[in-house]
């Protein structure tokens, strides 16, 4: 089939050259002009795994472009997919879909024969009939079917839960756009990846619902780790204990300085205000987002108090700036509010990422970056592990010993 991708971010880019090794022609579009360049060069602008090999593979065999004619990509396309941000309004929360129905409108004038229009974005139960009226109302005469298609990628192995997703959810509400959609997934199909067919809320509602499921399991797990300091038990044994039922399932029960991204947060966010504009609030989902916030702090007073109380003026050494390994996504990364918090006592910070400190930079003021781990301990009062990168897994403890000032390790990831 002929896709075009509208959005070349970590879901357009992921998204369109995986579908390009389904064999299907993709075009990439995107508003930013330098990122396409850099794009059509080879480069992938996101950390991600694989992700370079697999765009030059497929470019090289003309499966994939990148452009920034919208028109051109949409006029020629079977499949348009929708996959631009849907970042939390600043003001109150809610999803905003401006990027969504901006392009929604360009789509529609620029389709010719019947297309499919998909949602892969993140968006509220809804967005979907919205789009629908939107492009029926700027192309009143063409053929068109609107479909939700939510992604559910992990930043660091994305590319493996597209090509081996537990399952693939698909909203439709015809029998043409379905037919559409089952071609565009034959791939998976064949290696028994399930396909879910359900309506388009449905749709939209599932990825929310499990999104806030997987922040409150992990915000669950958070708070045992809290009773389980003072238990004297140990949270890890417990969560393995818990995870024996298949009930409940092992993954996701790491406890941690609490969950960031560029999901979870802004997607219990708008789930909270979706269901109060509902009138069914979700007061599980309310309660999670702030336990999390809460917890970043929280975690700064730990490590203050494993300073004796104070930091002012001492060096404190942060091992791991991102979100979570194996990306360079600084979005709601723990690091961020816990920096902010210990630089607010009168430490002085000194950081490693092997990934993520060019991204950190842009919104981290006053931090000294070090080359390697050792770096970022020489001197320190303390050294913290916010971010579980494997190379922090086996630190020359002796070599440590030596060079900090004082012989305090806090891991907040239980490594
Ligand atoms: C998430 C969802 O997993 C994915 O399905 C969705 O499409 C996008 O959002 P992502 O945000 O990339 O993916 O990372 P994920 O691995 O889910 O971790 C999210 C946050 O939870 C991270 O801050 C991570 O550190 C934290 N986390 C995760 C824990 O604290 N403990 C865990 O056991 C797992």
């Amino acid at each position: 089939m002929r896709i075009a991708m509208i959005g070349a971010g970590y879901v357009g880019q992921v998204s369109g050259a995986c579908f390009a090794s389904f064999g299907h022609l993709v075009v990439c579009v995107d508003t930013d002009a330098d990122k396409v360049a850099r794009l059509q060069a080879g480069e992938t602008t996101i950390f991600e795994p694989g992700l370079a090999e697999l765009m030059a593979e497929n470019g090289k065999a003309g499966r994939l472009e990148f452009t920034t004619d919208l028109e051109a990509a949409v006029r020629q396309a079977d499949v348009v997919f929708i996959a631009v941000g849907t970042p939390a309004r600043r003001s109150d929360g809610h999803a905003d879909l401006e990027y969504v129905y901006e392009a929604a409108r360009r789509v529609a004038g620029a389709i010719s024969g019947y297309t499919v229009i998909v949602t892969k974005s993140t968006v509220p139960v809804g967005t979907g009939d919205e789009v629908m009226r939107i492009v029926a109302e700027a192309a009143p005469n063409k053929e068109f079917s609107v479909v939700s298609n939510p992604e559910f990628l992990r930043e660091g192995a994305a590319i493996d839960d597209f090509k081996r997703p537990d399952r693939v959810v698909i909203g439709v509400e015809d029998e043409r756009a379905k037919a559409v959609m089952a071609e565009v997934y034959r791939a998976l199909s064949l290696n028994q990846s399930p396909v879910l067919f359900t309506s388009r809320r449905n749709s939209e509602l599932i990825k929310y619902a499990g999104n806030a499921f997987l922040a409150m399991k992990i915000t669950f797990i958070n708070e045992i780790a809290d009773l389980s300091e003072k238990l004297g038990t140990d949270v890890q044994e417990v969560a393995r204990g818990i995870g024996m039922d298949r009930r409940i399932g092992p993954k996701f029960l790491n406890a941690g300085p609490g969950y960031g991204g560029s999901c979870f947060p802004k997607d219990t966010l708008a789930l909270t205000r979706l269901a109060k504009d509902a009138n069914s609030p979700v007061r599980l989902i309310e309660t999670t987002i702030e336990i999390n916030d809460a917890r970043k702090g929280f975690m700064a007073e730990r490590v203050i108090g494993a300073c004796g109380g104070d930091v002012t003026g001492k060096t404190i050494g942060i091992l791991g700036l991102t979100f979570k390994p194996n990306t360079d996504d600084m979005r709601e990364a723990p690091s961020l509010a816990i920096i902010d918090a210990l630089q607010g006592r009168g430490a002085k910070i000194q950081a490693f990422d092997p990934e993520g400190m060019t991204a950190a930079a842009e919104v981290l003021n006053g931090v000294d970056f070090a080359d390697d781990p050792y770096g970022a301990a020489a001197g320190a009062a303390a050294l913290v592990i916010i971010t579980e990168w494997d190379s922090f897994r086996s630190l020359d403890f002796a070599r440590l010993a030596e060079i900090m000032e004082r012989r305090v390790l806090v891991d907040l990831r239980n490594i």
